[in-house]
């Protein structure tokens, strides 16, 4: 989080991906003046986890930290790119009152697969 680059929104988000052989890769948002290009600190995190891995990465948990005290949850393309590593995973985040932990299956019904 405290590497986020956001200057458009000032926004910053921090991201961290524990997987099934223990590695733990972070990510943070990265923001262009073109804000469609913008990504978010949880697929920044995700594609540390797969240019680090020769094999597909297996996630079991997922970390979300934002800094204002505002809930913040994985925005629904992060929770597409979650489901293809780890549909299985618990995922947490700043909720309305506190830490939240969700399942993906929760957060995401009937994720897009293609096999
Ligand atoms: N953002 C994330 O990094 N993760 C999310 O799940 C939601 C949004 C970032 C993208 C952008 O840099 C800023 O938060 C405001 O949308």
């Amino acid at each position: 989080m405290d590497h986020a680059y956001a200057p458009y929104s000032k926004f910053h988000v921090g991201a961290a991906v524990l997987l099934t052989d223990g590695r733990i890769f972070s990510g943070c948002n990265v923001e262009n003046a073109s804000y469609g290009l913008t990504i978010c600190a949880e697929r920044n995190a995700i594609f540390q986890a797969v240019a680090a891995s020769k094999r597909k990465p297996k996630i079991i948990a997922v970390a979300v930290a934002t800094d204002p005290p505002v809930a913040a949850s994985p925005c629904g393309a992060c929770r597409q790119v979650i489901w293809e590593f780890g549909a299985d995973a618990s995922v947490f985040y700043k909720g309305e009152k506190g830490i939240v932990e969700r399942r993906m299956k929760e957060l995401l019904v009937d994720g897009f697969v293609l096999d």
